[in-house]
């Protein structure tokens, strides 16, 4: 099967917290991935920042929000719309991200958000992972849950257009000792195709990225993405460190 081209996904979350150093850490990573062949970068800061980097011609680089909601306009106070992102240059959304999920954001929210975003012809990196693990593999059955209902509604041809971020909670914000295992890694990122494939086909399922989220550092990065056999990497904190950051992408396009 012909390799697929990995993802690196720099999940900003609220920062930085003025859009001068947004810009800073923006020139610092646009510069320090120059020359990357086989990885693709998406770069999702807090969407009101995303006017700025509009206009970067960049090949290597995509941007991307990190929520939307799935309705085109109406009364929905603080909302945001795919259109309204789509115009200042976003091509992915990252949906139902834990941190969403933890303020209330359901499953069948992140479904009807997955579907607005494919429908924008933008492409959804839908966030799926277990709080802890339990002995018994509870995880395993919630998982299964979580996937088939954050992706319910989806047709076989709209998983062209999603990516799966595997980040399990209990790993997320600490550092690469606390990430979870290259080996567990890829147990799961099979486990999540099985899936899939039971859910549509296995010629469908085995091109949908799985990437990997949770403390994923320079240390990691590349073990974590050729034993553990990811497409690609969600990395939070260390998106904001340009210098940590661009080791992280060099990893990628090696591993
Ligand atoms: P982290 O965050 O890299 O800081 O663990 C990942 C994420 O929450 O997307």
């Amino acid at each position: 099967m012909k390799k697929q081209r990995k993802i690196i996904v720099g999940n900003w979350k609220m920062y930085p917290e003025t859009s001068e150093r947004a810009k800073e850490i923006f020139a610092a990573i646009s510069r320090g991935v120059r020359g990357i062949k086989k990885t693709e970068v998406v770069i999702c800061p807090p969407s009101v920042y995303l006017p700025i980097f509009k206009k970067s011609k960049s090949k290597i680089f995509s941007l991307g929000a990190q929520n939307v909601f799935w309705e085109m306009a109406g009364a929905y106070t603080g909302e945001v719309s795919t259109k309204m992102l789509s115009e200042f240059g976003a091509k992915f959304v990252i949906v139902g991200h834990s941190e969403r999920r933890r303020l209330g954001e359901t499953d069948e929210a992140v479904s009807k958000k997955v579907s607005a975003v494919i429908r924008a012809g933008l492409k959804a990196i839908i966030c799926i992972g277990e709080s802890e693990r339990d002995v018994n593999g509870a995880y395993f059955e919630f998982l299964k849950n979580q996937i088939k209902n954050s992706l319910s509604g989806l047709r076989p041809a709209d998983l062209q257009k999603i990516i799966i971020a595997y980040e399990p909670i209990w790993t997320i914000g600490k550092s690469y000792n606390d990430a979870m295992k290259p080996s567990d890694i890829h147990e799961m990122s099979l486990y999540i195709k099985k899936l899939l494939s039971d859910m549509y086909s296995k010629e469908i399922a085995f091109k949908v990225p799985v990437i990997y989220g949770g403390s994923a550092e320079v240390e990691n990065a590349f073990s974590i993405m050729s034993e553990g056999q990811v497409d690609g990497l969600l990395v939070g904190h260390k998106s904001l460190v340009p210098e940590d950051f661009i080791k992280i992408v060099k990893a990628a396009d090696v591993a």
